[in-house]
């Protein structure tokens, strides 16, 4: 079953819908899904964006370390499902360090809250028992093939269930990241931050045969939350507008104050929004490999359109009497280019709950 909507489908589902204009009924069969997150702040816009989102039937919030610790990111996720309106929706504690990697945060983007430093009351909605990776695998197995993955972090969790339960990969159908770059990185010039975290997990994942989509910092960067989306999402008149004005504007200060520009890249609201239409970005396929070995660029998405793959000149003493070389198998598409206005749209529209007109 072709699981993306026709445009008409998708402007029924999103906005008319979403307007009450439309009964919702009118709408495709909502999409199952389930977030692995590492909140952080634009991972609580994503959290926001999803939740407003009828296309989808989010199954389950798994929390991953990354930005901050994950019980520290565990909070951040039940404050926003809890503020979505959402508190019946599972939320589980995943990995609390990569494979075999020390953890690096990034206090420096998130603060040690994860949400700049924003008070946000903590939530009365509690985690469930269930630790995340059997979560989803339990989740994925109940609807083989139906169940697609959003990842907002390092992909440790992901790797640690597909390492738990080798035939899960086969199950699903579909699994969006925000990660990687083939434009040069954020935390080295190699590596984009999900990927630089936990490289070994990410290797996992590029080969585990799941359709991948890479929303990386090739797009992400192009997608800036400036004062216009702030004072639309200040006109907001509920809960999630309201948290999500005060993240962006708070957002929007920061950047500036930390010389970073106008403000914050939406990257991982720019992953969730090409889940729910990829028409949003431009995907190429390309075979796509991790580094795990580089001294400096541990965390690299090295990528290929056409071949041969290469590894490194042997040393001395290898086996391999010449360079390894392979045809090129694409294993992802990754988004190249985005309509970031039409991105907006969506992000403050589904937002703020009010048509908006940029
Ligand atoms: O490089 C950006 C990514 O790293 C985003 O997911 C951000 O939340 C951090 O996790
Ligand atoms: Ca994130």
């Amino acid at each position: 079953m072709d699981h993306h909507l026709n445009r008409r489908q998708f402007l029924l589902a999103s906005g008319a819908g979403l307007a009450g204009m439309v009964p919702p009924q009118a709408a495709a069969e909502p999409r199952d899904v389930i977030i692995d997150t590492d909140p952080g702040v634009d991972d609580a816009f994503a959290l926001l964006l999803a939740l407003r989102s009828p296309e989808l039937r989010i199954r389950a919030v798994t929390v991953v370390a990354g930005n901050v610790p994950a019980p520290v990111g565990l909070g951040n996720a039940l404050r926003m499902v809890e503020i979505g309106g959402r508190p019946d929706i599972p939320v589980a504690l995943g990995a609390i360090k990569p494979l075999v990697r020390r953890l690096v945060l990034a206090y420096y983007a998130h603060g040690e809250n994860g949400l700049g430093g924003l008070d946000f009351p903590e939530a009365k909605v509690k985690l469930v028992a269930e630790p995340a990776t059997e979560l989803i695998r339990r989740i994925v197995r109940q609807r083989p093939g139906q169940v697609s993955l959003i990842t907002l972090g390092p992909l440790t969790n992901i790797a640690l269930a597909l390492r738990s339960d080798p035939e899960l990969a086969r199950m699903i159908p579909r699994l969006v990241l925000m990660g990687g770059s083939l434009s040069g990185g954020n935390v080295t010039p190699a590596a984009e931050f999900n990927i630089y975290v936990d490289p070994e997990a990410a290797h996992i994942v590029f080969h585990a045969g799941i359709p991948l989509v890479m929303v990386g910092l090739d797009v992400t960067r192009k997608a800036v939350l400036r004062d216009e989306h702030a004072r639309a999402l200040e006109a907001g008149q509920d809960a999630v507008s309201g948290a999500a004005a005060r993240l962006a504007r708070n957002g929007i200060e920061r950047a500036q104050r930390l010389g970073w520009g106008p403000g914050p890249a939406m990257h991982d609201p720019l992953a969730v929004a090409t889940f729910l239409d990829p028409t949003l970005v431009t995907l190429r396929p390309y075979f796509v490999d991790v580094e795990t070995a580089g001294e400096l660029t541990a965390g690299q998405t090295v990528a290929y359109r056409s071949g041969p793959v290469r590894g490194s000149a042997p040393p001395d003493g290898s086996p391999l009497s010449e360079v390894r070389s392979e045809a090129v198998q694409p294993n992802i598409e990754v988004a190249v280019d985005v309509d970031a206005a039409r991105f907006f749209q969506m992000f403050v529209t589904r937002l703020s709950g009010k048509a908006a007109s940029l």
